[in-house]
């Protein structure tokens, strides 16, 4: 049997989403889940677009082992060089070279002729050719790209050296039969066994995962995908829903794949909670209603024999394993050694932070898992956007069926105490105005509040984050307590906070 090859795009098409921005060590911690998934090539990011891309790809190729570590670049010299130099310290690296094939794309947006597009493709391919043996090119907006054009494009990319051609549906815009076809020809005219040929699909019309199986139904043997289907606009193929479908569906498209399915939940868990992009709860196999029987009919279906209702079980994607770790009288070791196992790493002193919060959370209740450490993890490693320059001193706030709400705060900037007070609406409404006036930022405004719980029970952590606008930019901020209005207080310190250093230092 065939293997398609799993080609994991959440660290760079999903961290296109709007309003996710992964901390590198955020994004270290992903790449190892993504590991332990066995996704067969892990794109780690694009190295020209931001230093800290740049440095999160270093990053991840110098301490992910098992993927080939991919990096994106356009088809420019700086991006080539800028991807290899990323990728040097990696054992198995992969240089994805990009252009647009579509009329409108070339035209539009590139400003170049057919013949411009097609020399950039033969230099940049050669080139990224001299720094690795393995070179993915994709043709953007492939599926509204003329045939001939995208025949010529692949097999001049083909001569230049590149492994692996992409034909990407970058605007969700095909169907399962269109792209079967357009798949279909492509083979019939680039018909090299060395050449994978593979797909790219986003969700503009939900037809992501049906377009991608599509794909490989007509031979692409590389899917690419991302964890929980985020990415640009509405998303990219969602891994999980392509991967089990390949499982549950063997007999359908006859192919095999390298993932160990028990990894898929907790993936899913933690891009959900280090992204900040919630899983909706009727999603495919990692929803929270994905296993649950609601009606009296199935239940007793399910009771009297589980597959009346249930064509993949829980545990086959490691669903509700989240082991219960530890309580207040937990010791330092086996903290940091849960820590080491979920692939959070921590230093001596982040350990100790970690450590108080856990003892806290464990006067309120003794089964902390894997979840909660995330979350806790990432508040006090995860995150680079934290202030240096503020701290928050103390906060109060009041609301009542009697009173207008009203918060006060108090913030040291340096050796200068700003406090102030606000009233609103509601208590967030009125401790967004307590910092905004105490930080003197104006205007800006509460774009999104959503709060979430993370473990169950009365004394259950909650995870608060919030979007906000101003001086030209969005910021998020997002933090996990078992008070709501701590946890409210902690993110909305947190992004004000950091609006007031770029204000300060005068990026806005
Ligand atoms: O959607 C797309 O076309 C892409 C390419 C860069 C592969 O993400
Ligand atoms: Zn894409």
């Amino acid at each position: 049997m065939d293997t398609v090859r799993i080609f994991d795009t959440t660290l760079r098409d999903g961290e296109q989403s709007p309003g996710v921005a992964l901390s590198t060590q955020e994004k270290l911690a992903i790449a190892e889940q993504l590991a332990r998934l066995g996704v067969d090539y892990l794109e780690a990011g694009f190295p020209q677009a931001s230093l800290g891309d740049f440095e999160a790809v270093s990053r991840i190729a110098q301490s992910i082992k098992g993927p080939t570590i991919t990096a994106l670049a356009r088809c420019s010299r700086q991006d080539v060089e800028r991807a290899a130099m990323a990728l040097e310290k990696a054992d198995k690296a992969r240089i994805h070279v990009f252009i647009a094939t579509s009329p409108i794309h070339m035209k539009a947006k590139l400003r170049m002729t057919p013949d411009e597009v097609l020399e950039k493709i033969s230099t940049t391919v050669r080139l990224a050719r001299t720094y690795v043996d393995d070179v993915e090119f994709s043709c953007e907006d492939a599926t509204r790209s003329q045939l001939n054009f995208l025949i010529q494009a692949g097999k001049l990319a083909v001569e230049a050296g590149a492994t692996t051609l992409n034909f990407p549906d970058t605007v969700g815009y095909t169907t399962p039969r269109e792209y079967y076809q357009l798949i279909t020809s492509l083979r019939q005219s680039i018909p090299d066994p060395k050449i994978t040929l593979s797909v790219h699909c986003h969700d503009d019309l939900g037809l992501a995962v049906a377009n991608s199986l599509a794909g490989i139904e007509a031979g692409c043997r590389q899917v690419e995908v991302a964890v929980n289907g985020i990415g640009e606009r509405a998303g990219n193929a969602s891994l999980e829903e392509v991967v089990m479908t390949l499982t549950a569906r063997e007999d359908q498209y006859q192919v095999q794949h390298h993932i160990n399915t028990h990894e898929i939940y907790r993936a899913s868990q933690l891009v959900s909670q280090l992204s900040g992009m919630v899983v909706q709860p009727n999603k495919a196999i990692v929803g929270k209603n994905a296993f649950r029987h609601e009606s009296g009919i199935h239940q007793d279906g399910m009771l009297k024999d589980r597959s009346t209702y249930e064509i993949l079980t829980p545990e086959d994607v490691g669903w509700g394993v989240t082991k219960l770790v530890l309580g207040k009288h937990s010791g330092r070791h086996a903290l940091r050694q849960r820590l080491e196992d979920l692939g959070l790493h921590a230093t001596a002193g982040q350990i100790d932070q970690i450590q108080q919060r856990v003892k806290a959370l464990g006067e309120l209740k003794n089964d902390i898992n894997d979840q909660d450490l995330e979350a806790i993890w990432q508040e006090e490693v995860g995150q680079e956007r934290r202030s240096r320059s503020t701290e928050l001193i103390r906060w109060q706030v009041s609301t009542g069926s009697d009173n207008r709400p009203v918060a006060f705060v108090s913030v040291k900037v340096g050796q200068d105490i700003k406090e102030d007070s606000g009233s609103g609406d509601g208590p967030v409404h009125a401790l967004f105005q307590a910092f905004t006036r105490a930080l003197s930022l104006e205007p800006v405004e509460l774009t999104a509040y959503h709060l979430a719980p993370i473990s169950p029970g009365e004394a259950g952590l909650a995870a608060v984050r919030i979007e906000i606008h101003g001086y030209g930019c969005e910021t998020r901020g997002q933090a996990a307590d078992s008070d709501v209005m701590k946890a409210t207080v902690v993110a909305l310190h947190e992004a004000l906070s950091y609006l007031f250093d770029r204000v300060q230092n005068h990026v806005a």
